[in-house]
């Protein structure tokens, strides 16, 4: 194999390590990556990758990057924004990358053979009623409460729509909240995180200042960024026929306890109750900031069943979730 791989976001806390995992691969031979912003490839000691600029809101950038890929993956998202703005870079822009990897509007080359969405977790939406724990074979219904939830459901209902009797190989993976030393995301939205270092340095140093943190007693599921890496890896270059959607997770669960503990806070155990009440509220409210509707994450447990990935990507992720984790607090602590 000398495969050609088209990347979108390959800035990102996934794209970076995807990027280095995939130039470590010998059926890789050249990476074309396109993000928003300035990036040098030459900086991270890559030589299989050239970068350039662009916006998948654009369609012609997004024909340009696809034109010749063999294999385009799909990382370009917005995660922590405004329900506005994320809804049009997520639902156009991912519509605009689907549409071109099947070569709709004539925007792609009928190179292309495969393309490897990243979903998420939050496409199966924070039911009460999903099984525990859940498989691919559930179908994703979102929250629409959560603009994150709606739009990972939203993009794979469109993803179904366009590539669907087209030919591509698609493999989409649904991973769990992502992290470790070169994904910070988890801890730097925590918000005495975002509070000055100093600040920071007393408030660890003397533990009745750490600020409260809830646990609800809901269980969850870390994955260590080099193995999102991996997995991304195992779908571009697997000679095995894509079998729909593969969770991805690391071995074991979390506390909320646990995760606030590690992240600088004092976990305060409430009662599971209060989080289904504190969601219901958010979710009558007319308007709530979009960073408020990340609490209805916590409300409902949400673990993934990881087999299908392993059985049929040969998938192992090498760190376990509490590797993870302290490997993100390692990371993350002031003078870490
Ligand atoms: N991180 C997690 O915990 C997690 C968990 C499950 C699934 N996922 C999914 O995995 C994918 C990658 O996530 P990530 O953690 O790497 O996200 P990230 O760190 O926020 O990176 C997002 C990437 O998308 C690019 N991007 C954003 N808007 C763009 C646009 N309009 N045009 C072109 N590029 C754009 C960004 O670069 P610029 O800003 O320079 O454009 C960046 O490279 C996403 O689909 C995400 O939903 C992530």
């Amino acid at each position: 194999m000398s495969l050609r791989v088209a990347v979108t976001g390959p800035t990102g806390e996934i794209g970076i390590s995807t990027i280095t995992a995939l130039e470590a691969s010998p059926d890789v031979a050249e990476i074309v990556g396109m993000a928003r912003r300035p990036f040098d490839p030459a900086a991270q000691g890559w030589t299989k990758t050239v970068y350039r600029q662009g916006d998948i809101l654009d369609r012609d950038a997004v024909a340009d990057l696809v034109a010749d890929a063999d294999v385009l993956v799909h990382l370009a998202f917005i995660i922590m924004g405004s329900r506005e703005e994320s809804a049009r870079v997520n639902l156009e822009g991912t519509r605009n990358v689907f549409e071109a990897a099947v070569g709709r509007g004539g925007t792609a080359s009928p190179r292309t053979r495969r393309l490897v969405y990243t979903s998420s977790v939050a496409a199966y939406g924070y039911h009460s009623d999903n099984p525990v724990p859940i498989t691919e074979d559930v179908p994703v219904r979102g929250s629409a409460e959560h603009y994150y939830s709606e739009q990972k459901a939203a993009c794979e209902a469109a993803l179904h729509e366009i590539t669907d009797g087209s030919g591509l190989e698609v493999y989409v993976l649904r991973p769990c909240i992502v992290a470790g030393p070169h994904a910070t995301a988890l801890a730097d939205a925590m918000p005495w995180n975002q509070l000055p270092m100093p600040v920071r340095r007393v408030s660890q140093a003397l533990p009745l200042l750490k600020p409260p943190f809830p646990d609800p007693g809901t269980p969850l599921q870390l994955v260590h960024h080099d193995d999102v890496a991996n997995a991304i890896v195992l779908a571009v270059t697997t000679t095995d026929a894509p079998a729909g959607a593969y969770n991805i997770a690391g071995d074991g669960v979390l506390s909320m306890s646990a995760v606030g503990e590690a992240l600088g806070a004092r976990p305060v155990r409430v009662p599971h109750a209060a989080a289904t009440a504190t969601s219901e509220v958010l979710a009558r409210l007319p308007f709530v900031p979009s960073s408020l509707e990340w609490l209805h994450a916590g409300r409902t447990s949400v673990v993934m069943d990881t087999g299908r990935a392993r059985k049929l990507l040969g998938w192992r992720p090498k760190h376990t979730a509490e590797e993870t984790l302290s490997a993100l607090a390692s990371a993350v602590r002031p003078g870490g």
